[in-house]
C-alpha cells in the first residue's frame, strides 16, 4: 500500500509544478497552453462594512440549486432562502431548459416573498463552474464540470443565457449585476469579518481556490490599470494534472475513478480530493486493503463492491465514529489512521504554494465546502500539514466561510454599488 503515502519531497515538486502552472496561466503568451486557467474575475474591492441593500442571489455548482435574498446592513447581515432540486435531467439536458428552470425557480421565491412589482432587484449569480469573464456581468462558461454537461451552455455568457430566461418569462423585474465563483463568494463573506482575508477555498462536490493578486502580475489583465491595483484570480485548481505534470503522484485508484468518470482527462487534481470523488477514492482503496488480506478478514461486501455506494459522508461520519467502528469491525487502526493523510494532503500542499506566492506575513485563508465543514478532523490536518509547507516567517489561519456562495454574492453586488455611487458623486 506503500503507492498510495508519498514523502515530502513528492509534495514540494507538486508545489513546484503548481506554481509553474499558476504563471502559466497569468501569462498572456502562455495562458493558452494552461491548464489551471487562473481566470481574473474583476472583483478588485472586498467589502468595507459598510454595504447596505438588499439583493437576490444564486447559487448553482453544488449539491443543491438555492435563491437567496439577503439584506445587508452593515454587519448585520439577514438571509432567506430556498432550496430547488436539480433533476439528472436537467444537468444532462438543453441548457434553455436548465436556465428556464432557473428563472421559474426565481420567479417563485419572489412571488413568495412578496417581491414582485416592488421595483428591480439586483442579482448576485454564484455559478461555480470555470467562466473567462469579460467583466463583472459577464462571464463565459469554459467547460462543465462535477457532472453538469448541458447542451449550448459552454462558450456562451451565461448571464446572457440568464437575463433572455428571465425574459421569456416576464414577470419578473430581476437583473444580474455579478457573476461570481463560489470560491470568491467564499473569500467575501470571510472578507466582510476579517479584513486580512486573501484566499477563499472551497473543499465540496468540487475543489477550487481563489486569492488576491496584485495587477502588475496578471499579464492576461485586459481592464484598468488604475486602483485598486489588485484583482481576485479564480484559480481552477481542479484542472492542475491534466496535462500530465503530476501523473507521479496519482495512483491506479486516482487513474480508474478518471477513466470511468463523465469527463476522464479533465479536473485531474479536483478528483483526487473533492466530495463528489472522495467517496469512491476510499471505496477503491479499502477494497484494495480487504484484498491484500489488511482489513475485514478478506471479505469485501456486496455493498462496497458496489460502485459510489460509499458516499463521501461517511468519511466524517465514521471519523465521529472511528473507535466504535474499530472494535465492531476489528480493523487495524493503523491502516485506516495512515490513509487519512495522503487524501488530504493535496489541499495543504496548493493552499501553501498559494500562501508562498501572496508572500505577506498573516493571511486569513476562508473556506467552505461540505467536506471541510463535517470533517472532525480536516481543519486540524490541513493547519499543521499547511504550515508545514510555508516559507519561514509566514503564518495564516483558516476561517470557516458563512454561506458564502449567498451572502458573497450580495456583497460583491454591494461592493460594485457602492464603488459606482463613489465614481458618480466624484464625476
Ligand atoms: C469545480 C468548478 C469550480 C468550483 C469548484 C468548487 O472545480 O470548476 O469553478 O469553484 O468546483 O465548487
Amino acid at each position: 500500500m506503500d503507492e498510495y503515502i508519498h514523502d515530502d519531497d513528492s509534495y514540494r515538486r507538486v508545489q513546484a509544478l503548481l506554481l509553474e502552472e499558476m504563471e502559466r496561466g497569468l501569462g498572456k503568451e502562455t495562458v493558452a497552453e494552461a491548464t489551471v486557467k487562473m481566470f481574473p474575475t474583476y472583483v478588485r474591492s472586498l467589502p468595507d462594512g459598510s454595504e447596505r441593500g438588499n439583493f437576490l442571489a444564486l447559487d448553482l455548482g453544488g449539491t443543491n440549486f438555492r435563491v437567496l435574498l439577503i439584506s445587508l446592513k452593515g454587519e448585520k447581515v439577514n438571509m432567506q432562502n430556498k432550496i430547488y432540486p436539480i433533476s439528472q435531467e436537467l444537468m444532462a439536458g438543453a441548457g434553455e431548459k436548465l436556465f428556464d428552470h432557473i428563472a421559474g425557480c426565481i420567479s417563485n421565491f419572489m412571488m413568495d416573498h412578496q417581491l414582485v412589482g416592488v421595483g428591480r432587484i439586483p442579482l448576485g449569480f454564484t455559478f461555480s463552474f470555470p467562466c473567462r469573464q469579460e467583466g463583472l456581468a459577464v462571464g463565459r462558461l469554459v467547460r462543465w464540470t462535477k457532472g453538469f454537461h448541458c447542451q449550448g451552455v459552454e462558450g456562451e455568457d451565461v448571464v446572457r443565457l440568464l437575463h433572455e430566461a428571465i425574459r421569456r418569462r416576464s414577470d419578473i423585474d430581476v437583473e444580474c449585476v455579478a457573476l461570481l465563483n463560489d470560491t470568491v463568494g467564499c473569500l467575501m463573506s470571510c472578507a466582510f469579518l476579517d479584513h486580512s482575508t486573501e484566499v477563499g477555498v472551497i473543499l465540496g462536490t468540487g475543489t477550487n481556490a481563489c486569492y488576491m493578486e496584485r495587477l502588475n502580475r496578471v499579464g492576461t489583465w485586459d481592464g484598468d490599470h488604475g486602483q485598486p491595483d489588485q484583482v481576485i484570480i479564480n484559480t481552477e485548481w481542479g484542472a492542475f494534472g491534466d496535462n500530465g505534470c503530476i501523473d507521479f503522484v496519482f495512483t491506479d485508484v486516482d487513474r480508474a475513478i478518471d477513466h470511468d468518470s463523465l469527463n476522464p482527462g479533465k479536473q485531474l487534481f479536483e478528483k483526487m480530493i473533492s466530495g463528489m470523488y472522495l467517496g469512491e477514492v476510499v471505496r477503491r482503496v479499502l477494497i484494495k486493503c480487504i484484498n491484500a488480506g489488511l482489513i475485514l478478514s478478506g471479505q469485501v461486501t456486496e455493498e462496497l463492491d458496489t460502485p459510489s455506494r460509499f458516499y463521501t459522508k461517511y468519511l466524517s461520519e465514521i471519523e465521529k465514529t472511528i473507535a466504535r467502528i474499530m472494535t465492531a469491525a476489528t480493523c487495524s487502526t493503523s491502516a485506516l489512521w495512515s490513509a487519512r493523510e495522503p487524501l488530504i494532503l493535496p489541499l495543504p500542499v496548493s493552499i501553501a504554494t498559494l500562501l508562498n506566492r501572496i508572500d505577506k506575513p498573516s493571511v486569513t485563508v476562508a473556506v467552505d465546502g461540505s467536506l471541510y465543514r463535517f470533517h472532525p478532523h480536516f481543519h486540524n490536518l490541513m493547519t499543521q500539514k499547511t504550515q508545514e509547507l510555508l516559507n519561514p516567517g509566514l503564518k495564516f489561519h483558516l476561517m470557516l466561510s458563512e454561506d458564502g456562495s449567498g451572502k458573497g454574492a450580495a456583497l460583491v453586488a454591494a461592493v460594485s454599488n457602492r464603488i459606482a455611487a463613489a465614481a458618480e458623486a466624484n464625476k
